[in-house]
Parts: C-alpha cells; structure tokens; sequence
C-alpha cells in the first residue's frame, strides 16, 4: 500500500452533479492493490482522521498541492492531432479539405505508432486517464492505439472506424482496396478481430465505430448492429446531430427513419455503453431515446465553437434525464486540456437553449468530466465492472496532483479563493497543462 497526502478532491454520487464535490483540506489517499491485482482507493479522508490507522504506509506529502480524480475524456480523435486549428466554414469542408487527407496517412503503421505515442503522452500530460478515442478505417491505426495505451497503462476505448461510402476509397479499409473483397463485409470482419482481441485486455476495451450514419451503407450499419447485439458489453461510438447540414445530408440518406438519432435506433446502435458525440440539434423524442436506451452524449463544448455546430442544450438534456459528459474532440475540438473543455462548456451552459442564461456551477462542470464522464461510459462500478473518475474507496487509484500555483496569475487569483466553487473556477478559467504537475496511473 501507498498513501499520498494533499488537500484531495473528490465526488459524492448520490448528490446533484451542482453540489457533488467534496473536498479535504489536508486529506489523504491510501491507495493498494484490490483482489484481481489492480491499485485502487483503499481509503480516502482528513489526514488527521486517517493517520494512525495508516502510519506504517509510505507517505508522500504534496504541500500545498490538491489531488483530483484522473480526467475521463469522452470523445476524440487519435489520427486528428495534426489537424487541430485547421480553419473551414464548418463540419463538412473541414472534414474534406483537413481531415480526411491527414487520416489517409495512417494506413502507414509507423506513422500510426508515432501518432499514437504522442497522443497518449499528451492525454497523460494533459490529466487525462481514462479516454475513448476514434482511430481511423486502418486497422494498422487501431492496433498501433491500443499498443501504446496498453504499455503506458491508459483506461483507453477505441475501434475501427467503419466508412463504405461518401468518402475518399482510399480512406476505406485498405485490405479491401485492390477489389478482391468486399469493403463493407471486410470493415465487419476486421473490427470482430480487433475486438476479439484487444477487448479486455488489462485497461482496454473495444468500441464498434461506424463514423456518422452519411459514410455508412444500410448494409454496414446493419452489421455494426448484429456486431453491437452479438458482443454486449462493448462500447458503440458515433456522432450524431451536430451540423445542420450533416443532418439534412443524413435525413436525405435515410428518409425512413423518425430522425437523425432515430436511423442509429433502427440498426440496434442504441444502448448503454454507446456514446454519441454533439447530440446538438435534439427534438424531445431525441433526447427520450437517449434516456430510454441508455445511450450517452459526449459534449464536445471546444469543438461545437470552433466548427460553429451550436451549443449543446443543458436544461433540455436535464429535463428529459439522459446521461452526459465532457470531451474534447481533438481535432474538431481545439485543445486536449480538460480546463479549456470545462471553459467551453460554463460558455455553452451560459447560451443554453431553452433556458437562456442557465450557467453551470463550477462542481457540475469538473463532474461532467470526471464522475459524470464516468457514469455515461458505464464505468462506474455498476454490475462488477470497474469504476473510475472518481476517488472512493474501490475506485481505480488514477488522479492528478494539481498546483494551484502554476504560473503567476493561478498563484495570485486561487490565493484569493474564499470558497472551493471560487477554487475549482479559478484553475477551471486559467487552467492548462501547466496545473497538472503530476498524472498517477493505477
Ligand atoms: N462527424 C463525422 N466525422 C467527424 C469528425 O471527425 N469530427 C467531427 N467533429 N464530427 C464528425
Ligand atoms: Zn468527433
């Protein structure tokens, strides 16, 4: 066992995301491996209430530090770091002139390996432990992620990005490209074997990817589908709803179905554990088979700025009640620190549609990246599975040792912090990398 003492951050789960947070001045976190082997919160608390019970456990004290939970970033896109800042009028050029060609080069394994390992590195410098994550259509790319995450122990989820149509054939799965097969049966039988073999394996789990219903055929949706209902427990990722030109290309793709959303409804995409990304221009009946299915949405606060897609509706996601949490969608999304992403979102809470000038407290928006985050994906410790962004007891011990006092003005405005409202918006305002001074792996 191992105990660190800092001023520790933490959630309560049975409160209202607003007033969720609970916070030790002087805490400390006794951290040990669990039955299976895995180092996780075996004790959390004031330091003076704990410490003689825990005497004899190796202390590291962080003065004037504050330990948080490990970031859960909900949605992004590993072949996509080169692309951030890429400006265009909006989703579709931007996916045409930056990021198609940018994912094209990662049908090379070894620029696949190379990106990879500077994404993880950045997700960890970053704060980030846990991540679900697009690759691209190669299945070089997937296995290059999962490589590099597997080796620096990051909780990361991704998969195949599944694309037959509307898109560059050369960005489609290349075992397919000389012809001899077909691409839509090929991306089914390769995202099986991915799955089969990196789903589980120690902090990795797999996501079945078609990109957005307008760059897949009935056919590969309806085979994601049967893929989804054959293996339960893995994740589905997609985007849905964040353009409005997207969503008349993708009404105009398939008119039967009752809405955007609902075309994923109709191929068996829809459940726990699968996360929409921007879930932006939403009716009522959206927003119900959200709750109903136990989907999530990723709001991608940076990213529906940069892109001009609009502002994710709050109060119309809390008034229906389906789950949600925050993402940075590199590259649409235009930084990997949680501190800008929380930023963005106190803006978009700020704009909330059907309620102008809701704002979102400084508690609810570090949840939302945090235990929020966690919930939505479905790790939260529910039917056996693990739990993180948080730091209970029984939590996977991920989490970052803050300072407050980072660059100049964090140290002259947080010293001024009467409150820990005041506290968390200060770094949530003026955060960056720069807070981080230490991310500790489980
Ligand atoms: N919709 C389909 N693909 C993408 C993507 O790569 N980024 C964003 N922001 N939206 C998408
Ligand atoms: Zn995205």
């Amino acid at each position: 066992m191992k105990a660190y003492r800092a001023a520790i951050l933490r959630f309560a789960p049975d409160r209202e995301p607003r007033h969720s947070a609970i916070y030790e001045e002087d805490g400390l976190l006794v951290v040990g491996p669990d039955a299976s082997g895995n180092q996780v919160v075996q004790a959390v608390g004031p330091y003076q209430a704990l410490k003689s019970q825990y005497a004899d456990v190796p202390t590291q004290h962080f003065p004037g530090r504050l330990i948080a939970p490990g970031f859960v970033d909900m949605h992004l896109h590993y072949p996509q770091t080169n692309v951030i800042g890429s400006p265009a009028d909006g989703l579709l050029p931007w996916l045409e002139n930056y990021t198609f060609p940018e994912e094209k080069r990662f049908s090379a394994p070894e620029y696949s390996a190379e990106a990879a390992s500077f994404f993880v590195a950045e997700l960890l410098r970053n704060g980030v432990t846990t991540a679900l994550t697009f690759a691209t259509s190669h299945p070089a790319s997937v296995n290059a992620l999962f490589a590099q995450a597997h080796a620096q122990r990051l909780r990361l989820i991704t998969g195949l990005c599944l694309m037959d149509r509307n898109a560059p054939p050369d960005l489609f799965n290349p075992a397919a490209a000389d012809g001899s097969k077909d691409v839509t049966e090929q991306s089914l039988i390769d995202s099986e074997a991915l799955l089969n073999k990196w789903h589980g394996q120690g902090r990795l789990g797999y996501a079945i990817t078609p990109r957005f219903a307008p760059t897949s055929t009935d056919a590969q949706l309806r085979g994601a589908g049967e893929l989804a209902a054959q293996y339960p427990d893995v994740w589905i990722q997609s985007h849905v709803a964040e353009n409005k030109d997207e969503i008349a290309w993708a009404r105009a793709l398939f008119p039967d179905s009752r809405s955007y959303l609902g075309t994923y409804a109709d191929f068996g995409l829809m459940r726990e554990r699968a996360i929409y990304a921007h879930c932006i221009h939403f009716d009522d009946d959206d927003r119900a088979l959200m709750r109903e299915t136990g989907a999530a949405a990723a709001i991608c606060p940076t990213s529906n700025l940069f892109l001009g897609s609009g502002f994710f509706d709050y109060a119309g996601a809390d008034r229906i009640g389906f789950k949600y949490g925050l993402a940075s969608d590199v590259g649409g999304g235009t930084s990997f620190s949680p501190f800008h992403t929380m930023l963005g979102a106190y803006y978009v809470g700020r704009e909330g549609q059907t309620k102008p000038g809701l704002s979102l407290s400084p508690q609810q928006l570090w949840w939302q990246h945090t235990l929020g985050a966690a919930q939505a994906l479905g790790l939260d410790g529910q039917k056996g599975r693990p739990s993180v962004g948080n730091l209970a007891p029984g939590c996977e011990a991920d989490f970052v040792v803050l300072n407050p006092k980072a660059t100049p003005l964090l140290a002259r405005r947080t010293a001024g912090a009467n409150t820990l409202d005041e506290l968390l918006f200060a770094m949530i305002v003026l955060g960056d990398d720069r807070l981080i001074e230490q991310t500790v792996i489980s």
